[in-house]
């Protein structure tokens, strides 16, 4: 029996792994804390180890693992920049991620955050429960007929192409690998700064790489339309979140929506409700009434969850066996 040490647990990641481990094939050691220097050490002995979208997968935590003859790592999620890919290919480690879990459930989120924005549910929700039923302040605006950007068009950027045509949007697409399906369903492709420049929404669906990182700064904010609404529910690190919080400032930014932020590791995923949270510029942000964050739930969803356990799964028993599971990130 293989045994894997599953860092980052969450209730629900015990509930979906134990449930699609058939066979009881692997041992899972559930482990609470995030895999890092500092708890490297916990995984000694197992024979992979199994990580989520904040755990810092770094060169020192590649050469513990190494040393603890610990060469495969399954990441139950899509993104991968919490890695040191160039060390840990030349370790000599197998990787692999879970591709394509269910990017409906992301894009579904994307399009319930910029309802909430257009239409301010996040406001009447609390009005209501009041007894106000004044509709003063609730004005929204229509998508219907609003140009939308979406910058990476993936499995959840074209997921999310594909519900705005419903709405009657008008959506332009930057992307440096065009896919033909884009076109086909009635969007098009442009450059980046002409879709900043003629964007009413613009909501980010591309990875964190180096050369996305801060995608979105001074610059690309001041391209954009007075007034523009930015949905961001892919990783935080593309938005310069200094350069956001001017924006929202000078209403150059009049709605915005996030799932990710540049240093939710130190926040996201835990109940810090009564704890005095130290970090100013995510404080700052909550401040602004024109601005709702979710903490990383996009991906949330019960069908997610189960392809997220059957794939990672799936993975670990065709790696640890010597095969090709299809999902290796080189
Ligand atoms: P994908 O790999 O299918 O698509 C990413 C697309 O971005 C590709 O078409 C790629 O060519 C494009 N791209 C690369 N560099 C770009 C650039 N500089 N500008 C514009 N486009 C660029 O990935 P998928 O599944 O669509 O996921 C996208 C991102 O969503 C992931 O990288 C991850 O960070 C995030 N994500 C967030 C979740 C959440 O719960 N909020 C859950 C899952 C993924």
């Amino acid at each position: 029996m293989f045994e894997i040490a599953v860092f980052s647990t969450k209730k629900y990641d015990i509930e979906y792994l134990n449930k699609f481990n058939v066979d009881n094939k692997f041992s899972f050691n559930f482990i609470e804390a995030k895999l890092c220097q500092e708890t490297v050490a916990l995984a000694k002995g197992a024979d992979a180890v199994c990580v989520f979208v904040n755990d810092n997968i770094n060169k020192k935590v590649l050469e513990t693992l190494s040393d603890f003859n610990i060469k495969t790592i399954a990441l139950r999620c899509a993104g991968f920049n919490n890695i040191d890919l160039p060390c840990a290919k030349s370790l000599g480690f197998t990787l692999c991620r879970v591709p394509e879990y269910s990017p409906e459930a992301v894009a579904e989120h994307t399009i319930g955050l910029m309802l909430t924005l257009s239409r301010k549910y996040h406001k009447a929700y609390n009005r209501v429960r009041e007894g106000n039923f004044a509709l003063d302040g609730l004005m929204g605006f229509n998508l219907h007929k609003k140009t939308v950007g979406i910058i990476g068009t993936g499995n959840i950027g074209k997921a999310t192409v594909r519900i705005l045509q419903g709405f009657g949007c008008h959506v332009l697409c930057y992307d440096p690998s065009p896919s033909e399906e884009i076109t086909q369903l009635g969007a098009n492709y442009v450059a980046l700064d002409e879709l900043l420049t003629n964007a009413d929404i613009v909501s980010l669906h591309c990875p964190l790489t180096p050369q996305t990182q801060h995608l979105i700064d001074e610059q690309a904010i001041a391209n954009m339309k007075n007034g523009v609404m930015l949905i961001n529910t892919s990783r935080g690190g593309l938005i310069d979140s200094h350069a956001l919080i001017n924006a929202l400032k000078t209403r150059k930014i009049s709605l915005l929506g996030l799932d990710v932020y540049e240093l939710e590791s130190e926040l996201f995923f835990e109940d810090l409700s009564n704890t005095i949270i130290q970090d100013d510029v995510f404080e700052r942000l909550l401040s602004f009434p024109n601005v709702v964050i979710t903490g990383h739930q996009g991906f949330f969803t019960q069908e997610a969850l189960e392809t997220i356990a059957q794939t990672t799964i799936s993975n670990l028993t065709c790696l640890l066996n010597g095969k090709s599971s299809g999902n290796e990130l080189y």
